[in-house]
């Protein structure tokens, strides 16, 4: 089984095409960072390629949808049909010459995110979702881990980033759930392959303040047709108002926001 949509075969050939530029780059990095300059403008660079070559593709399948991507920001067209764009999500990974990455892309409908993929060119894993249709990794079916305790699971995080208002809230977040948790935290540094993860059964809870749209939008599709949740740190929907995320198996959702809530 595999998803053929006409949406999902636009993402499929925008994200391969990109991730050729991407991949390219990727293998410059490495000279560069013995630079004294350092790699930082080059990836600036690199990221706006990137995102000039998404954009392009899915304008030429989809002259009339509107985009929100972060570098650009918004193209409004269509009311009904939008792009969410992040065209390197683990920056900082790809420019110290991490091999953690990805290209991310969702597509919504009235305000609905409807499809999405997640592409780590270097490993070469996509993760692909579509409302009523299942997610899958590389064509396989994909479903959330069934672990229902959350002192056995393996739990995700990001961040903060050093200027945050809420730093402190999220350390103290921190503490807490690694007194939980018998395995410790894993922060991996790219929020949409942390739910792509989630949605592969292979990390069972992630929990993050401060995303934005563009880092969680094809995330939101992929996670809940592998059967998880997607909530704020109550478990309502208003993530992406508040920014605030909480992805789970579903089965130690409660649990996760209990421990957020003390
Ligand atoms: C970042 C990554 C990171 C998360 C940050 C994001 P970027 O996105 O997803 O894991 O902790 O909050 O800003 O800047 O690499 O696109
Ligand atoms: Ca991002
Ligand atoms: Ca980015």
């Amino acid at each position: 089984m595999k998803l053929t949509s006409a949406n999902i075969n636009v993402l499929i050939k925008t994200c391969r095409k990109a991730a050729k530029t991407l991949i390219r780059d990727f293998g410059e990095i490495e000279k560069l960072q013995v630079s004294v300059k350092g790699p930082g403008d080059f990836v600036s660079n690199s990221d706006k390629n990137v995102e000039k070559i998404i954009i392009e593709e899915l304008e030429k399948a989809r002259p009339k949808y509107s985009i929100l991507s972060e570098e650009i920001g918004e193209i409004k067209k269509d009311e009904e049909f939008k792009w969410i764009i992040d065209p390197i999500d683990g920056t900082a990974n790809f420019l110290h010459g991490i091999p953690h990455f990805a290209i991310s892309i969702g597509l919504e409908q009235n305000k609905e995110i409807i499809c999405g993929i997640i592409f780590d060119p270097i490993k070469d894993e996509m993760f692909i979702a579509e409302k009523g249709n299942g997610a899958y990794l590389n064509n396989q079916r994909v479903r959330v881990s069934g672990r229902s305790k959350l002192e056995n699971s393996i739990i995700f995080t990001g961040g903060p980033k050093n200027n945050a208002g809420d730093r402190d809230l999220s350390l103290n977040e921190y503490i807490k759930f690694s007194s939980k948790a018998f395995i410790p935290i894993r922060k991996l540094g790219s929020a949409s392959l942390d739910m792509a993860y989630v949605a592969a059964g292979r990390c069972d809870g992630f929990w993050q303040r401060n995303l934005n749209y563009w880092d969680i939008a094809a995330g939101i599709v992929i996670v809940k047709e592998a059967g998880g949740f997607v909530t704020d740190f109550n478990g309502n929907k208003d993530y992406v108002e508040n920014k605030n995320i909480l992805v789970t198996n579903s089965k130690i959702s409660e649990e996760m926001i209990e421990v957020l809530k003390q």
